[in-house]
């Protein structure tokens, strides 16, 4: 059988749940590519650190170079996080010839358009379902399945982190500061926590969901954005009292002034699938003018669940369903721009 060859760069908690996927379930995912999957290469920073899976002798080098330089590699996954060093990686990446897969939210808000000028002058891809709402396939609906669709509006709960939070300080009373530091322990939060916890990564996560719904372009860091790091167990017991649940949403609504985002804990009525959302979970809301309204839900944040995304991006890339769906799509393009975003 055919073997496309696998880069990974970062084997933290995401990067060992897709080389766990790729080294147990290679019958699996050889199924659904109709090729071997091989995992080659991956970065990291320290190879001398244990890790969650059992990667074969010379697969780790803690040197990025090698993994861009490998001509025999096709297909790399990002799953190193941050900003600036990713984006550099990414870049050297595509004009090596490789596609890329990315987990990572806060680079394709910060550079998107840089990243898919470069893909495209490249001829290459950028797969980046992982990066929105973890196992839930929100990239791919939106690209795909609802492309029939104006959607009108969309809300979700995008990070894991903060429902996990939340969900413990109404359901046990848990106090916020234990709770975060189980959610960092569980490997849910980011590197640095606050961008979870002030809203950051909810509005990253919005603006490129606004981007695919809508074709807007907003700037996250002007979406109107309030964390969950001001709220209390007084805040959440006194929502209770009141039939509520506090949820951190992310809006984006269509109106006549143009996309309006927002972002920050909301009462939701108890009786709302909404409010039901619990622990490290996602949920997006979608209306739109042929579907209807959509409600999905699903583990958000996690190890296994966002490798369950990353690698289903590896087999679309290396069967070419990414390049299909993107080619047409010209995503951060002046033609795929429709929609103006409001005034906050
Ligand atoms: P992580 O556990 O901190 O892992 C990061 C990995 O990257 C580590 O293996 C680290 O090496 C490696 N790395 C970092 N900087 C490097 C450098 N300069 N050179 C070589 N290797 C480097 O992070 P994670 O939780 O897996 O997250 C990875 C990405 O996925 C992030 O963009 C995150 O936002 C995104 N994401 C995470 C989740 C989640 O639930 N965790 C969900 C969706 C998306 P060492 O191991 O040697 O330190
Ligand atoms: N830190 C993120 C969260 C990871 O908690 O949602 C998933 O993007």
């Amino acid at each position: 059988m055919e073997k496309t060859k696998i880069g990974l760069i970062g084997l933290g908690t995401v990067g060992s749940g897709v080389a766990q996927i790729l080294l147990d379930h290679g019958d699996r995912t050889a199924r659904q590519a109709g090729r071997v999957l091989w995992l080659e290469k991956a970065a990291v920073r320290d190879p001398k650190k244990p890790r969650g899976c059992d990667v074969p002798d010379g697969v780790l080098t803690d040197d990025i170079d090698a993994v861009v330089a490998d001509p025999s590699i096709d297909v790399v996954a990002e799953l190193m996080g941050g900003v600036e060093r990713a984006r550099e990686v990414v870049l050297a990446l595509l004009n090596s010839g490789k596609d890329v897969v990315t987990a990572n939210k806060a680079l394709i808000a910060a550079h998107g358009p840089e990243l898919f000028d470069a893909a495209r002058a490249a001829g290459r891809t950028i797969a980046f379902e992982a990066a929105v709402a973890g196992g839930i396939p929100i990239i791919a609906n939106l690209s795909q399945c609802l492309s029939a669709n104006q959607v009108e509006s969309l809300t979700g709960i995008l990070n894991g982190t903060c429902n996990f939070i939340l969900s413990k300080m109404h359901r046990e009373g848990a106090p916020y500061a234990d709770v975060l530091a189980e959610a960092q322990r569980l490997g849910y939060a980011e590197a640095d926590p606050a961008m979870d916890v002030d809203g950051t990564d909810t509005a990253q996560k919005l603006a490129i969901l606004a981007h695919l719904a809508f074709g807007a372009r907003p700037d996250w860091r002007a979406i109107p954005r309030t964390g969950i790091d001001t709220l209390d167990l007084a805040d959440v017991k006194m929502a209770q009292e009141l039939g509520y649940t506090i949820k951190l949403l992310g809006v984006a609504e269509l109106t006549a002034k143009g996309l309006q985002l927002s972002v920050g804990p909301t009462l939701v009525k108890n009786g709302n699938p909404m409010a039901d959302v619990s622990g490290p979970m996602n949920a997006v809301r979608i209306t739109a003018d042929a579907v209807g309204e959509l409600f999905l839900q699903g583990p958000g944040a996690g190890q296994m669940p966002t490798a369950s995304a990353v690698v289903a991006d590896l087999i679309d890339t290396a069967v070419g369903r990414t390049r299909l769906t993107f080619q047409t799509l010209k995503l951060w393009s002046a033609e795929s721009d429709r929609t103006p975003v409001a005034d906050p």
